[in-house]
């Protein structure tokens, strides 16, 4: 793989990506601004080590558009961005003044760059920047911050699991609906709960057994292995751990009607479409419902700071975004995740006029 910055930042519409070089304290990273016409690109800081500059740059480009299309269908006043740092994540030693310098370089993109935790980076990175810096966000909630944003993560993906069923069953009732959920980890053990309240037959799997273990102590679930997930006969399969679980091997066997979870990334290609309308399986788009997290975090630049009445409102509304996308979905004769990235540009393109007009 080799990237042509210029042609792919021109064949994904990025307005910007910036590189930082510091030796001295060990710092090589990549912020990628994708669109800020909705206001600053938020999106989270990614350490890892990559294979290369070019798999680096390819994660920065990609994800970073992504955040662009998530926060427009949020409803939230910010474009997208995400940047990566390319150095072990389990630094220890000087990981401290690497995250000072991070900061600082943060600073020079005056705010049209507003990073949060990611993979690889934590609370504590973030509690480091902001010693020096206002552009990072998804600090603890001791500190007046958001803090965890899983709850509201599994929030949204209860109230679109909701909604999909109202379309499916004509009832949002989910008494007696049997819902498996691949992952119990941050996310995944708080839409158990939400899921076992509302009288649901819940399903679980995870390969970590302290994370099953809190499942199944805690809630009265099924526990099937992993690798069996996608035999569960059930009516909403709610990936909620990795990605590209949604492919053509598992559509085989995947026996549900809905196909509603909190991971990024769900569906592994474009191919998947048409196979998911031949089985007549609903998919609610994993960017439009998992953007409780980034909402929570976005609470934190409210005039005021962060307010869980604001946030709660916003995660409501994705009841009716996931609506509003299968919908038009119908109506364009379109898949749903094609239609959430129209539905996210046109509002965008909308407040690019208005702003022209002045
Ligand atoms: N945390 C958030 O607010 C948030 C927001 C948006 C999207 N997401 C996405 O949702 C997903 C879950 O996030 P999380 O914060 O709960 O992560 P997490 O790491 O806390 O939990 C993921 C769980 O999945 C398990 N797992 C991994 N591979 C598995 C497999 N093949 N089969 C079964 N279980 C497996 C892990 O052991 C872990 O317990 C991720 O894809 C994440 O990117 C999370």
């Amino acid at each position: 793989m080799e990237i042509e910055v210029f042609s792919e930042c021109m064949k994904r519409g990025h307005e910007q990506v910036v590189f930082f070089n510091y030796p001295q304290v060990g710092l090589k990273a990549i912020v990628g601004i994708h669109n800020t016409v909705l206001g600053p690109a938020l999106g989270g800081c990614r350490m890892r080590i990559y294979e290369s500059e070019d798999q680096a740059l390819d994660d920065v480009l990609r994800l970073s558009e992504g955040m662009t299309y998530k926060s427009s269908m949020a409803g939230l006043d910010l474009g997208g961005g995400k940047s990566c740092i390319m150095v072990d994540p389990h630094l220890e030693e000087g990981r401290r003044e690497l995250f000072l310098k991070f900061g600082e370089c943060l600073n020079h993109l005056n705010g049209r760059y507003i990073t949060a935790e990611d993979m690889g980076t934590s609370v504590s990175d973030i509690m480091v920047m902001r010693e020096v810096t206002k552009y990072a966000a998804g600090y603890s909630s001791e500190e007046g911050g958001s803090g965890d944003p899983s709850p509201w993560t599994a929030r949204g993906v209860f109230n679109s699991i909701v909604a999909a069923c109202e379309r499916k069953y004509n009832s949002k009732d989910l008494k007696g609906r049997h819902i498996s959920v691949q992952g119990t980890g941050h996310v995944g053990i708080h839409l158990v709960k939400m899921l076992k309240e509302a009288g649901a037959t819940v399903t679980v799997c995870d390969n970590d057994k302290e994370a099953l273990n809190n499942a199944r102590n805690n809630y009265e679930v099924e526990v099937v292995e992993p690798e069996a997930i996608y035999d569960v006969d059930c009516d909403v399969y709610a990936p909620c751990a990795i990605g590209q679980t949604v492919n053509p091997d598992t559509i085989k066997r995947l026996k549900c009607d809905i196909i509603a979870g909190a991971a990024n990334n769900q569906l592994s290609d474009e191919s998947v479409y048409s196979m998911l309308e031949a089985k007549g399986i609903l998919y609610c788009p994993d960017f439009v419902i998992n953007a409780g997290g980034v909402i929570s975090v976005a609470g934190e630049y409210n005039e005021g700071g962060w307010n869980e009445e604001w946030v709660t409102e916003k995660v409501k509304n994705i009841y009716h975004t996931i609506h509003r996308v299968l919908d038009e979905s119908e109506k364009r004769g379109r898949f749903p995740e094609v239609v959430a990235v129209e539905l996210a540009k046109e509002r965008i393109r909308e407040a690019e006029e208005k702003k022209k007009a002045g």
